[in-house]
C-alpha cells in the first residue's frame, strides 16, 4: 500500500462511541458491502467524489479508504459513513512544526431511506467532538458543491462557518461545472 498522509488518531478515543441514538466506531474491512449498498446508489453517490461502478471496484479500493472511516450504527444497521483526514495548516516556513497536524477535513455520507431525522447532525457533532477534544485539533473544515443543499444545511446545523463560495471550480461527472462551498469551525467555536 502507498504511505498514507492524515490518517487520524482513532486510538485516543475509546471506541465504540455512543450517542443518544447511535454507535460510531472507526471502520473494518467488513463493513465495505454495507457502505457500497448506499454508496452505489445514484442519488447518493450524485455529490460524492466518486461513484463506485460495482462491488469490486469498491473493494479494491476500500483498504485506502477505511484508515480515514468512521461508521454510524443504528442498532446493529450500518446507517452511514463519517470521513476524517488529519492536515497541516498553512504557515510561515519557521513555525511549520506547530502547524503539522493541526486541522482536519471531515465529510458525512447517510444512507438515503435514514435521512431527516437528525442522525447526520448527531454523528457528526459527535465526529466534532472526537476531533476538538480527542485528537486536540484547532480546525476543521468541509466542502460540498453549492447546490448540495442537505450538505450544507448540516454544515449550518452544527454552528460552521460559510467561508467560501467558489464559482463554477468543480467539475461533476455530469460534464457541469459547479460553484462550491467550504464551511469551517474552530475549536474555540465548538467549545463556545
Ligand atoms: C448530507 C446528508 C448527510 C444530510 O442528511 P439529512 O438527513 O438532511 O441530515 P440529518 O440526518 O442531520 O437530518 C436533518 C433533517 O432531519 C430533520 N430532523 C428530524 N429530527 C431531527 C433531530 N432530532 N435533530 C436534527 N434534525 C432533525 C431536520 O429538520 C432536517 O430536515 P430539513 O433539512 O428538512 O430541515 C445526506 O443528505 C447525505 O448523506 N447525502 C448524500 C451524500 C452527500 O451528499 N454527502 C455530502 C457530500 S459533500
Amino acid at each position: 500500500m502507498d504511505e498514507l498522509t492524515g490518517v487520524p488518531h482513532w486510538d485516543r478515543a475509546s471506541w465504540p462511541r455512543t450517542t443518544e441514538r447511535l454507535t460510531l466506531r472507526p471502520a473494518v474491512d467488513a463493513d465495505a458491502e454495507a457502505m457500497f449498498a448506499y454508496r452505489s446508489l445514484p442519488e447518493v453517490a450524485r455529490w460524492m467524489t466518486w461513484q463506485p461502478p460495482d462491488l469490486e471496484s469498491w473493494l479494491a479500493a476500500f483498504d485506502k479508504r477505511r484508515p480515514y472511516t468512521a461508521t454510524v450504527l443504528l442498532g446493529d444497521e450500518l446507517i452511514g459513513d463519517l470521513y476524517l483526514k488529519t492536515e497541516n495548516a498553512w504557515s510561515q516556513t519557521e513555525v511549520r512544526d506547530q502547524a503539522k497536524d493541526v486541522s482536519a477535513e471531515i465529510g458525512w455520507c447517510l444512507a438515503p431511506e435514514h435521512e431527516g431525522r437528525g442522525y447526520a447532525t448527531e454523528a457528526v457533532r459527535d465526529l466534532l467532538s472526537f476531533v476538538f477534544d480527542g485528537l486536540g485539533l484547532r480546525r476543521v473544515h468541509a466542502e460540498c458543491f453549492a447546490v448540495n443543499e442537505p450538505s450544507w444545511r448540516l454544515m449550518e446545523r452544527l454552528g460552521m462557518r460559510r467561508e467560501a463560495h467558489t464559482v463554477k471550480d468543480a467539475l461533476h461527472r455530469d460534464g457541469r461545472w459547479y460553484d462550491g462551498l467550504t464551511y469551517a469551525l474552530l475549536a474555540e467555536e465548538w467549545r463556545t
